[in-house]
């Protein structure tokens, strides 16, 4: 869907009369719109100003922010959240030392190859600070993009924030990208707001916002909720004999198809379970012992996982189990990290 280029003109204008003051807007250096642009990532604009004035005072520039200590890189941060965020920041302060001559670069792919930005970040320091001519998509944006289009498509799918941000380019103001991007995330932020009634009123775009004239506020933007992932309970049988341990071979389709795991079955055994089982595999059972809890993410599936350890009196005659040492189940064999509590009990 493309967008209408008198738009343009008229978010330019609307911009230009209700833009905030915010601290790093007076003077855009990269450098202030990278530290702010990161800083918003997951905090209000409110809520970023006294950090980010301090941050500035304390580093305020990229080769100190590369030198800076740990220590007092996190306590900058305190009460941020995400530290990593912080981390990256100085990693990357590191390369544009190391590989840019401690300049940040002015160039979309060269800001893409810095730790913690990505497109929306490159694309924000890129327009504001450069002048590039560069889309920065966020949440904002596609918010207020998909309203003035009645486009319903679910703005979580990469595909509506490509298409999207082709869109965008093609109306881009080339001598005022930075403004232009920002004016879209201003709307966003203080006119076309997520949640509660947007101030369709004050918005330049009431005239021609399909979401307003067809009354599809409250169903734009679609947002398709994640689906749940499902659980799967599973025990396992951490059994060893003669110092080896029991591994078989998964399947070679499917979940960590063809890594090697701990004999398991699906559900949860009780004592009397595991004692019935182990009956089936002709286990003389001694000392048996059962183990923490352990789960594990996958990204459609969630194993919540219980296990016995089972030290064996006779070699169980279990047809795909293979008896490893300690030794080989550490060097030799991959098990894969869902197993990883259960390997660390042994
Ligand atoms: N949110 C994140 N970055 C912003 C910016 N540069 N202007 C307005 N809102 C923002």
């Amino acid at each position: 869907m493309s967008l209408n280029p008198e738009i343009t003109k008229a978010l330019l204008q609307w911009y230009d009369y209700n833009a905030r003051i915010l601290p790093w807007r007076g003077n855009p250096t990269p450098y202030r719109v990278w530290i702010s642009e990161i800083m918003l990532q997951q905090t209000r604009v409110e809520a970023v100003k006294p950090y980010y004035d301090r941050f500035m005072k304390v580093l305020p520039d990229i080769k100190s922010l590369a030198f800076v200590e740990d220590d007092l890189l996190m306590k900058l941060w305190e009460g941020l959240g995400y530290y990593n965020r912080a981390r990256n920041l100085k990693i990357a302060a590191n390369q544009i030392m190391d590989e840019f001559g401690g300049q940040m670069p002015a160039d979309y792919q060269a800001l893409l190859s810095l730790k913690g930005i990505g497109e929306y970040t490159a694309g924000a320091i890129g327009s504001i600070a450069f002048g590039l001519p560069v889309a920065a998509v966020d949440g904002n944006v596609l918010r207020v993009i998909t309203r003035i289009t009645g486009d319903e498509s679910d703005i979580l799918k990469q595909a509506t924030k490509r298409a999207i941000t082709k869109d965008i380019l093609e109306i881009l103001p080339k001598e005022r990208s930075g403004d232009f991007n920002q004016a879209l995330m201003e709307l966003g932020a203080t006119v076309c707001i997520p949640n509660g009634q947007p101030k369709c009123e004050q918005c330049p775009w009431d005239t021609i916002c399909r979401a307003y004239k067809e009354n599809l506020i409250d169903k734009i933007p679609v947002k398709t909720p994640k689906k749940k992932r499902k659980i799967e309970h599973k025990t396992v049988f951490l059994l060893e004999y003669q110092d080896k341990i029991a591994v078989r071979k998964r399947a070679a389709k499917g979940l960590l198809a063809g890594l090697w795991e701990f004999p398991n079955k699906e559900g949860i055994f009780s004592i009397e379970d595991m004692e019935a089982l182990m009956d089936k595999w002709q286990v003389e059972t001694y000392r048996p012992q059962t183990t923490k809890k352990a789960k594990h993410i996958f990204s459609h599936i969630e194993w919540h996982m219980t296990g016995f350890y089972i030290e064996c009196q006779q070699k169980p005659n279990v047809e795909d189990f293979v008896w490893i040492s300690r030794e080989e189940l550490e060097q030799s064999y991959a098990i894969p990290s869902a197993f990883e509590a259960f390997k660390a009990a042994l």
